[in-house]
Formats: structure tokens, sequence, C-alpha cells
């Protein structure tokens, strides 16, 4: 029997008159939640979606919100979106001086607590806040952009932050995000990836209407 492989599509790379057919959409496929990326143009050097986009998306689903911050001092950010229970909440380590405390914060709301990990962000962080971690998610890209190719270092990356996830009591969902492409996502999964980020790159280049068919070939294709 086939594993189950959580996927979540980035609606920051929805053009904004396609928002409402894509999330129509998503609940209708079953995806297993929404990636939604907050940007403040200091973290990365872009500026994407925000408070009014994410009500909007939540006032009509009920699908859970997979929100990955990308922004200096996220403690003072994450308050302003109306994060609920089941939602999934990531931030970069490196943009808070309180990390630990700050997942600790999000699982006391019952919000599942993971740490966003670029390229050259160091895995001690993973290893120091293994006990809190609900989830990592692991970029095989450079925050802040869509479309882009995955970097050389990844997958060896990810495989030893597969080894140190597993040193866990609990399960670590282990999620990448970034150029999750067919072929990549094929090497993702075999060293160490649960779930995907999937944007540009993949299942949303061909609009809301493709998106069905996109997500079907992709997991079957996965799957084989
Ligand atoms: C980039 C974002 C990703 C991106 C994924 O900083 O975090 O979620 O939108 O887009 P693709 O799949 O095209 O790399
Ligand atoms: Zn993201």
């Amino acid at each position: 029997m086939n594993r189950h492989i959580a996927i979540y599509p980035s609606v920051m790379c929805s053009k904004p008159w396609d928002l409402k057919d894509y999330v129509n959409v998503f609940d209708k496929t079953g995806v297993d939640g929404i990636h939604f990326d907050v940007m403040d143009g200091h973290f990365v050097p872009n500026i994407t979606l925000g408070t009014i986009d994410f009500n909007m998306i939540r006032s009509i689903t009920d699908m859970p919100m997979n929100v990955h911050f990308m922004v200096e001092r996220p403690e003072v950010i994450i308050p302003y979106f109306e994060l609920k229970e089941n939602d999934m909440c990531a931030f970069h380590p490196e943009a808070t001086r309180q990390p630990h405390s700050l997942l600790l914060s999000l699982k006391s709301r019952n919000i599942k607590a993971g740490l966003a990990i670029s390229p050259a962000t160091s895995i001690d962080y993973i290893e120091n806040c293994l006990d809190v971690l609900d989830f990592i998610l692991v970029m095989a890209v450079n925050p802040g952009f869509g479309g882009q190719k995955m970097v050389a270092n990844h997958l060896s990356k990810l495989e030893k932050i597969k080894a140190l996830a597993d040193k866990a009591a609990h399960k670590i969902e282990i999620i990448v995000d970034g150029n999750t492409t067919l072929e990549n996502a094929k090497l993702m999964l075999k060293a160490g990836a649960d779930s995907f980020v999937v944007g540009n790159s993949s299942i949303m280049k061909d609009g809301p209407e493709k998106f069905q068919e996109n997500y079907k070939l992709y997991l079957e294709r996965l799957q084989k």
C-alpha cells in the first residue's frame, strides 16, 4: 500500500485573479493544507501575501494553513495572523532571538510548530529543538521566490535532517519547500522527505483548471 505523501500548494504562486479558483480546487482535490508564504522584504528580498489575503482565504475554506514566515522577528508578526488549532506554522530560527520558546508558544495554542531551514542554516537548530518540533520545512532553494532551482547541497542536507528527525521520540514531518518538480521530488523522497510544498515549478504551473489533473499525475508518478 502506498504511503500518504502530503501536498501543500503554495498560494503565492497563484495569480491574484486565480486565488479563489485555486482555493476551491484545493478543497475539491483534498490537498493536506494551503502553503501560505509571508515575506517582509527584510529577511528575504521580496514582499508577498499578508493578513488580508490570509483572512480572505480563511473565510472561504476550513483547510489547515501551512504558514511559512520569512520575516525578521516572527514573534512580532505571527500574532497578526488568525492561526487556529491544526494550522502549521514555520519560521526561520535565525530570525528570532528565542526560537525554542516561540515553538513552545505555538504548541501551547495547539498549532503545529516547525522550523524553516534554508540551505545555509545550521541544522543544530533542529537538534536543539527536537523535543518541540512537529515538522521541519526544508528549503531546497534560498527563500524569497517561486520558480527557482534546487541548490546543490540540498539532498545531502536533507539526509542529515532526516537522520536527526529520526532521533526524536515522536514523528517529525519533513516537508520540502522549493523546486519540488517530479524528478526532484523522487530524489527528495529517497533522501527522507515525507511531504512537499508545490508551486510554480510543478503542480501549479498550468493554472487552477489543470491543478486536479496535475496533482493526480504527480502523486501517481511519485508513488511508482
Ligand atoms: C519560496 C517559497 C516557496 C515557493 C515554492 O521562498 O517559500 O513556497 O513559493 O515555489 P516553487 O515550487 O516554484 O519553488
Ligand atoms: Zn514557502
